[in-house]
């Protein structure tokens, strides 16, 4: 019997389990110390942004609560914790001097990991792009690429004694399609050509980045976190095939082509042809960087999706499908697809599909059809509508659930020979969930937004018990 199946399903010594969080999402205090704002301090200020108007002014107010959270962790007892730097705390303005008070935040956190014996694994990018480098173009231009990578080497000069994890990026895909191109993300642009652009600097960036972090920290493992997914077509019609075909174009290969092919998807560079400035922003020599050899590829992995052709919705919901985005996404309209769902299908409070199937799916093709690299899932994790009892706890049997079926789903990829030697769950804290919010809640640790009180939900103790006894115990209810 394969070992993701057996009840007691167990994992080797050195498979790192983790949590992960991003600055934005926890630290609050933005200016704090001369630090500068960032493209999401202004978007989730402008009117209509975010659900309730929500913004990250105070968010888990992790920067003021460091210790309390580290402590927490220490509880826990997971191997690794996965946070992100921000860059406006370490250059105000994206560009100069590096602010020596921005770099101690980090250094505390980071000394604070090491003395409870967690190792850090930093993000340099979560989405916070200084505003400054925003108003001169934003990541559509090519020097944002190199001021990317003079920030790279500030923090690695700084850190890198004492981080052996590194990522570059977390999803391109989301800061270039969602920020640049349906504006559901800051800075909030509706422009396809400008995400196309945006892609390539992206990318580049994490190439030259690669290449300073490791001049700075040469023993220190560098990747990348991307969210792909697995896209499956609604039906075996052909114009659903070459639907489907499209939207892993733009979402999975359009980014994992570069990295580990050192190309673009022909398909892609086909279809942005006439979407200006697009990829004409590409120049001789760019490839190589991005192709740069990368020691781990991390996955952020929640859902997966299933795509229509547009001219054959009516077909798809005859099949009994029902359409799940709105009509007017940019990104899907321009590629001719519609999204759609199983109505019957469990869902998280994001309205995501749950199927671990999914996870496997997709680690066993990115083994196959690109390198047999180290792969970590960076994030992994569900909202559900928590509460907190009468009596003081957060039961979250959903989340359990959850988790559990992906841990499974990673070891069935194990079995199936995938390199996957690290998990991380999205988050060890409730936090602003972006345009949602403080609306969802993914956290282990529940937070009381007013008081800023945290209390350990029950997912926070089951997965404390799992990487304890590195194996997953047989759930009571039916597995997820
Ligand atoms: C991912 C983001 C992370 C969090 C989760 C739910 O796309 O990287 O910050 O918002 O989704």
């Amino acid at each position: 019997m394969p070992v993701s199946d057996a009840d007691e399903a167990s994992f080797p010594r050195e498979f790192l389990f983790g949590t992960a969080t991003a600055a934005y999402q926890i630290e609050g205090s933005p200016g704090a110390d001369g630090a500068g704002i960032s493209i999401w301090d202004t978007f989730s200020h402008a009117p209509g942004n975010t659900r309730n108007g929500d913004t990250g002014d105070v968010a888990c107010d992790h920067f003021l609560r460091v210790e309390q959270d580290l402590d927490l962790m220490a509880r826990l007892g997971a191997d690794a914790y996965r946070f992100s730097v921000s860059w406006p705390r370490v250059q105000p303005t994206g560009k100069g001097p590096a602010s020596t008070d921005g770099l101690d935040f980090y250094r505390r956190l980071v000394d604070g990991l090491r003395s409870r014996g967690i190792r850090p694994v930093l993000t340099l990018y979560h989405w916070d792009l200084p505003q400054p480098l925003e108003d001169a173009g934003g990541w559509p231009q090519r020097v944002t690429a190199s001021r990317f990578a003079e920030y790279a080497g500030i923090v690695a000069q700084a850190l890198g004694d004492d981080v052996g994890m590194w990522i570059t990026l977390n999803e391109p895909w989301c800061s270039a399609w969602l920020g640049y191109a349906n504006g559901h993300h800051a800075p909030g642009a509706r422009d396809i050509g400008r995400a196309a652009a945006a892609t390539h600097h992206l990318l580049l960036a994490h190439g030259e980045a690669v290449s300073v972090i490791r001049s700075a920290a040469p023993a220190a493992q560098v990747g990348i976190s991307l969210n792909p997914a697995a896209i499956r077509p609604a039906t075996d019609h052909e114009d659903d095939l070459a639907a489907a075909r499209r939207v892993d174009g733009n979402h999975n290969r359009l980014f994992l082509d570069p990295l580990f092919r050192g190309s673009y998807p022909a398909d892609m560079l086909e279809h942005y042809r006439d979407r200006a400035p697009g990829f004409t922003v590409v120049r001789d020599g760019d490839m190589e960087v991005i192709s740069a050899p990368l020691d781990f590829l991390g996955v952020n992995y929640y859902s997966p999706g299933t795509m229509a052709a547009r001219s054959r919705i009516a077909d798809a919901m005859a099949a009994g499908y029902c359409v799940t985005a709105a009509e007017a996404d940019p990104i899907l309209s321009d590629l001719g697809v519609l999204p759609v769902s199983r109505p019957d299908f469990r869902r998280t409070e994001m309205g995501w599909e749950i199927e671990p199937a999914g996870l496997t799916e997709l680690l066993k093709r990115i083994h196959q059809e690109y390198q047999a690299i180290p792969i970590v899932i960076t994030e992994n994790g569900a909202a559900f509508s928590d509460y907190v009892a009468p009596d003081g706890t957060v039961r979250d049997p959903d989340r359990i659930r959850y988790l559990d079926g992906h841990l499974r789903a990673v070891l069935r990829a194990r079995d199936a020979g995938v390199d996957v030697s690290g998990y991380f769950v999205w988050s060890l804290l409730d936090n602003f969930e972006w345009a949602h919010g403080y609306s969802k809640r993914f956290g282990l640790v529940w937070v009381d937004y007013p008081s800023g009180t945290r209390i350990p939900k029950d997912s926070f103790r089951w997965y404390s018990q799992t990487v304890r006894a590195r194996a997953l115990a047989p759930l009571a209810e039916s597995r997820g």
